[in-house]
């Protein structure tokens, strides 16, 4: 996966060009999240009814999704704004191996089409750019609700003839596993706990969206998520919450370019970890209702971080906070605990003169008092935001390649720098 999800998706050869070297300034309205849109999108296999939503981000890894999802046999129509999906005619249990190659998130359909159809068979989602990536807790909370699960050739085949409600307790505390048994769960026979469950926002999201279409969901956002399983779940209307990823990336930008941004439409309850380390490294950010406003230092000091599942430090910002962490004063310390291999940026980043030393999953950061311009690549999303935010940074001209990576999660993330005052712009070659 791109830092996400990447696939074997072949993408026409575009690059961002940077001059870098100005400070961002002005006010933006960050997207709808995709880490939120992606489980709402594979939710609506639940419902009879049509699942309405406004607001949901234009990216590369929603339109996938919403190909897997007419692939399945639902009707997806986009007017405008709006994104309306007919699910009641999903009667297909199987996505074709492309599409769950080019992205990782189609696990999350297991339990839906699951709970709903009785099958499913789905290609076995490789390992990515930023680990492994395993699936086990998925399978086992699923068999523990019942299902006959066995792996062929690469594939995964599941059965059920109804899931049973079961008593789930995760090793970790997955995003997604927590998501797929929850929706599992909403059409089992049962109450169904989950327990050490993921507490992230998108999920609660995901809860708030199902229990609008008949569900019963409590807990959602504490460890321990309470799922009573109902026979039906009919059609709604959602917005998913604003990105806070795509906020922090916004925020991280400023601060590296020591200017004063105003993000609109944001959460800052969901952004409490990134504000405060923000600050820590010298950044001053007011929050007021939906808006936050962050001026940046005139140079970042160093700060430890170590990634945590939420409520700490999100594994998503990582990159871009070592991007900013780079031109401090002093050296910082960061620990990444939730992936294997999140440090697909470190080399880029040592070619734009960034002091950087990896040693397992901690990574020392010498500060230095200017990045130069270079030309690097993106192996993933998020190490694609960070490279792009060394780029404002810089002294002279960075060319970010592999753009379809940054593409996945952001939409059009030059078009909104270019509104704060960013010059970055796109090139198509060939
Ligand atoms: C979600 O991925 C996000 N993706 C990721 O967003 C995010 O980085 C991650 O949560 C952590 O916050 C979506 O929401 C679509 P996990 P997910 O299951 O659900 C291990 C981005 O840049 N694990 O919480 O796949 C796993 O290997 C991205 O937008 C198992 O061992 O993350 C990892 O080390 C990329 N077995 C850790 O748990 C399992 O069955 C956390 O993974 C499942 C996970």
């Amino acid at each position: 996966m791109s830092g996400e999800e990447d696939g074997g998706m072949v993408a026409a050869m575009e690059r961002l060009i940077i001059e870098g070297g100005r400070s961002l300034e002005g006010s933006v309205e960050v997207h709808g999240a995709k880490n939120a849109a992606l489980p709402l999108l594979a939710g609506t296999v639940l419902s009879a009814g049509d699942c309405v939503f406004d607001g949901v981000p234009q990216l590369v890894d929603v339109a996938v999704m919403l190909e897997i999802l007419e692939q399945l046999g639902a009707q997806v129509r986009r007017e405008g704004g709006t994104l309306t999906i007919a699910g009641g005619n999903v009667d297909r249990g199987e996505v074709s191996e492309g599409l769950v190659r080019r992205m990782r998130s189609s696990i999350f359909l297991m339990g839906p089409l699951l709970a709903r159809l009785g099958r499913v068979v789905l290609s076995y989602p490789g390992g990515c750019a930023i680990g492994p990536r395993p699936i086990d807790l998925h399978l086992a909370g699923l068999a523990a609700m019942g299902a006959r699960i066995h792996e062929d050739h690469g594939y995964i085949h599941a059965r059920a003839d109804r899931l049973v409600g079961a008593a789930i307790h995760l090793d970790f505390p997955s995003v997604g596993a927590t998501e797929n048994l929850m929706m599992a769960a909403s059409l089992a026979h049962g109450t169904t706990w989950i327990r050490n469950a993921a507490r992230e926002p998108e999920l609660v999201d995901l809860a708030n969206f199902l229990n609008a279409m008949g569900a019963r969901v409590q807990g959602a956002g504490s460890d321990c998520v309470r799922v009573e399983g109902v026979r039906e779940l009919g059609g709604v209307r959602h917005r998913p919450i604003p990105d806070r990823i795509e906020a922090g990336t916004l925020m991280a930008a400023a601060a590296i370019t020591g200017g004063e941004v105003c993000l609109y439409r944001v959460r800052p309850e969901h952004l409490t970890a990134v504000t405060s380390k923000l600050r820590e490294a010298g950044a001053a950010v007011e929050e007021a209702g939906d808006g936050l406003r962050l001026r940046g230092p005139d140079r970042p000091r160093a700060t430890n971080l170590r990634t945590l599942p939420y409520p700490g430090f999100p594994t998503d910002l990582q990159p871009q906070m070592v991007a900013l962490l780079s031109l401090a004063e002093g050296t910082s310390l960061v620990t990444e605990n939730i992936f294997e291999n999140r440090f697909g940026h470190v080399e880029e980043l040592r070619r734009m003169g960034a002091q950087l030393a990896t040693e397992g999953r901690g990574l020392t950061v010498q500060g230095v008092e200017r990045l130069s311009g270079a030309r690097v690549v993106a192996t993933d999303l998020r190490s694609g935001a960070a490279l792009v935010l060394a780029g404002l940074a810089a002294q002279g001209r960075t060319v970010v390649e592999g753009v379809d990576h940054v593409d996945r999660g952001y939409q059009a993330l030059e078009e909104t720098l270019a509104r704060l005052g960013a010059r970055i712009r796109r090139e198509r070659l060939g």
